[in-house]
């Protein structure tokens, strides 16, 4: 029999889109894009599979907005021009023939990028070399370069970008963007005080900080109109520095969420290493602090590995929707696996060795299925 969990298998709007269940899949990035930016042989079935498999929701990988210093991985899909944006078109088609929605994720790599074919450098708000080495998966060697420190032209042409690319995939046919403020690409090199040293307008205080994300989601708002989906997503710690907590104990999170619905978002997406634990020592997590402060849907990821964990969140109204990663990277079809009861498969770090690419991913399940 049918499993009828009504708790995640219900539908959900956020803006103008209705989800049909509170599943979906967290942005991925998977260097398998086509060394001009456009999307590679591999990524159309990869995208299916999850809509083929339930999911009411696919957020793209972090793809990159502009051809100045957005780019971060080499093989990094791209939404920097018409053919870029064109390539996606049959993905965005085969997603929605399997009745998923569909979003972009917009990402500017800023201080972290290990690669750029157009500039071949990097770039921050402030000359801060990156704590951490780069990453080996993802063709990284070593330590980060140190940045070059963002002119105000190059901030605003950093922001023209994220509004190109926004318009770009809503030609493409995407349901709506998702701005990536977290996991310490560029908007969240703004807001952390140790890679910000900036004392202009985008520097200091915390609503200088967070000056860029108001600019980039008016200016995406401005330009795509109300009927076009764009959350933003956030976090605390960083793919090169885990452990970092935002100051004010709870008092920054108030403030940037309220801003952010202030600017027009239709959705925040929050990412903890666990969802559902305490932000700061004790109280609410920070998909709950989005929730009381931002008055949008809030999506919450972050660890959730079983039907238990998600419909707990849900039910206890922490979160509107669950974004699960590594585990839908094992099972494609989870929604549909827990309808008719299977077994889960085991998430293996072994589909990323040595390339956390889509081919490499493939030749391991033909190894292990
Ligand atoms: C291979 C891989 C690539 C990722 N790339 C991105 C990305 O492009 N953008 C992003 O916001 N998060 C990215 N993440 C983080 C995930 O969206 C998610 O936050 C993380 O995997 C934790 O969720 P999980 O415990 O469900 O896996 C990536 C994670 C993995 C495993």
């Amino acid at each position: 029999m049918e499993n009828k969990n009504t708790t995640i298998f219900s539908n959900h709007t956020i803006g103008k889109l209705t989800l049909k269940n509170r599943l979906a899949v967290a942005p991925m990035t998977r260097v398998s894009g086509n060394e001009d930016g456009t999307v590679g042989p591999l990524m159309k079935d990869y995208y299916q599979a999850f809509a083929q498999g339930g999911f009411g929701l696919v957020i793209t990988e972090g793809i990159y907005t502009d051809k100045q210093y957005s780019q971060g991985y080499k093989f990094q899909p791209g939404l920097s021009d018409e053919a870029q944006a064109q390539s996606w078109k049959p993905i965005v088609d085969a997603v929605h023939e399997n009745g998923a929605i569909f979003i972009a994720q917009l990402m500017h790599a800023g201080a972290l990028s290990q690669y750029n074919k157009y500039t071949g450098c990097n770039a921050g708000p402030s000359a801060v070399k990156p704590l951490g080495k780069e990453m080996t998966f993802y063709y990284g060697e070593g330590d980060y370069s140190t940045p070059k420190s963002l002119s105000k032209t190059d901030i605003d042409d950093a922001i023209n970008g994220f509004v190109n690319a926004a318009t770009l995939a809503k030609q493409a046919g995407f349901d709506g963007v998702e701005i990536h403020g977290a996991n310490g690409y560029l908007l969240d090199q703004f807001i952390t005080v140790h890679t910000n040293e900036r004392s202009d307008e985008y520097g200091g205080a915390l609503v200088n900080r967070l000056r860029i994300y108001e600019e980039i989601i008016r200016s995406i708002r401005a330009a795509v109109g109300d009927d076009f989906t764009v959350g933003i997503r956030f976090s605390q710690g960083k793919v090169n520095d885990f452990e970092y907590k935002w100051p004010g104990k709870g008092e920054d999170a108030k403030y940037t969420f309220e801003l952010a619905t202030k600017c027009g978002v239709d959705y925040i997406h929050t990412t903890e290493f666990v969802a559902k634990e305490p932000a700061f020592e004790g109280g609410l997590s920070l998909a709950e602090l989005a929730k009381q402060h931002g008055g949008v849907s809030v999506i919450a990821n972050g660890s959730i590995s079983n039907e238990k964990d998600a419909t707990e969140i849900i039910e206890a109204s922490q979160a509107d929707v669950v974004t699960v990663g590594k585990l839908a990277l094992a099972n494609p079809d989870w929604p549909n696996a827990i309808k008719t009861d299977q077994e889960l498969r085991e998430f293996s770090f072994d589909m990323f060795d040595p390339i956390a690419d889509l081919k490499t991913a493939n030749e391991f399940f033909a190894k292990n299925t």
